[in-house]
């Protein structure tokens, strides 16, 4: 139907967003959205290791459960976030010897793939592994699990289990600033390396967290990128939000420098800007076969995570309004070319 996300993309990619249970509840407007709108969902914290194992071997999937209902009942899908991550994962998970920590993973792994078995279409098996650092020897970020696992080996760990447990869902490594050219080069080089060793991998998720400044064109050359260097990998844009701020480096690493407040008077020009972004991009990837889902990091601003990071700030990165009424960018996008 015209001014319909989902058809606008149909055949062409998933057009999903990260929600909460509260947001999918009956009778909340963004249900009503998503159910009008999108055809995927992402849980935004709910299917992170610390919700879904809290203790060691003891699982909650009660609230994982409830996006799932919500989506089976509305004909939407569900992507998988995030199997492994360096954050939102409890301490147990890091101790012990690494034979330990290895049948932890794997135990882990196994047990919540196979819980969403036929029932998640893709997972981000690892989340931000890959090192943001341009001058790095190993491409790998040194974190809690490469320190753990003595090494880059969980990710292949991970990975194996994962196909193991459900050989249907598409398997995702997921990263943010593949629109930058070090932290991509870093990501191909994993990613093909991988692939070398016959590791199960299927596609690079493509967060895509960006700024009001961030050429339309650096973002497409990602998946460019990936098509010219790889067959058969397929891209997913995993967490997409246009932030109406431009900041330094500073202030996503010690909270300087960043951008002053808007507040509630955000200037037109942003807003126009992002409603042009958002449809170069949504173009850009309609007219690229190997991207098969994208998903916004949220569905209206009154609740995105930008309004608290790298600060607290009012931010307006996403399709819909405070007030849940759909935005410049959102007729950007299904507005007939
Ligand atoms: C964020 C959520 O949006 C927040 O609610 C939470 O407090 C922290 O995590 N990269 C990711 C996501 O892979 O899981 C993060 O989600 C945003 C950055």
């Amino acid at each position: 139907a015209r001014g319909v996300l989902r058809d606008k993309f149909r055949n062409k990619f998933l057009v999903g967003a990260a929600v909460t249970p509260a947001q999918v509840a009956e009778g909340q407007t963004e249900a009503d959205i998503l159910k009008d709108q999108f055809n995927s969902i992402t849980a935004e914290n709910v299917m992170k290791p610390g919700a879904l194992a809290p203790t060691e071997g003891s699982y909650t999937f009660e609230a994982a459960d409830r996006l799932l209902t919500f989506a089976q009942a509305n004909t939407i899908a569900l992507r998988g976030h995030a199997l492994l991550w360096h954050r939102a994962t409890p301490d147990y998970f890091f101790q012990g010897t690494q034979d330990e920590v290895k049948a932890r993973l794997e135990k882990y792994v196994t047990d919540v793939v196979t819980h969403f078995k036929g029932k998640v279409y893709a997972w981000d098996v690892v989340n931000e592994v890959i090192s943001d650092d341009d001058g790095a020897t190993a491409p790998y970020r040194n974190s809690n699990w490469y320190q753990a696992a003595g090494g880059a080996d969980y990710i292949d760990w991970a990975f194996e289990a994962a196909r193991k447990a459900d050989p249907d869902a598409l398997l995702f490594i997921n990263d943010y600033n593949t629109e930058l050219t070090g932290k991509r080069a870093r990501l191909l080089q994993v990613v093909k390396d991988m692939q070398d060793r016959g590791i199960p991998i299927d596609g690079i998720g493509h967060q895509m967290h960006i700024q009001a400044a961030t050429p339309v064109a650096d973002v497409l050359a990602a998946i460019d990128d990936v098509d010219n260097q790889f067959m058969g990998i397929i891209n997913h844009v995993t967490e997409l939000d246009i932030s109406i701020y431009n900041d330094p480096a500073s202030c996503f690493k010690n909270q300087t420098n960043c951008a002053a407040d808007y507040g509630n008077n955000i200037p037109q020009t942003a807003v126009d800007d992002q409603a042009q972004k958002y449809r170069d991009l949504y173009n850009g990837f309609e007219a690229r076969p190997s991207v098969t889902s994208v998903t916004t990091w949220g569905v209206s601003d009154a609740q995105s995570w930008l309004n608290g990071y790298p600060v607290n700030r009012t931010n307006a990165p996403l399709l819909y309004n405070r007030d849940r009424a759909a935005k410049k960018a959102f007729r950007a996008i299904v507005e007939p070319d």
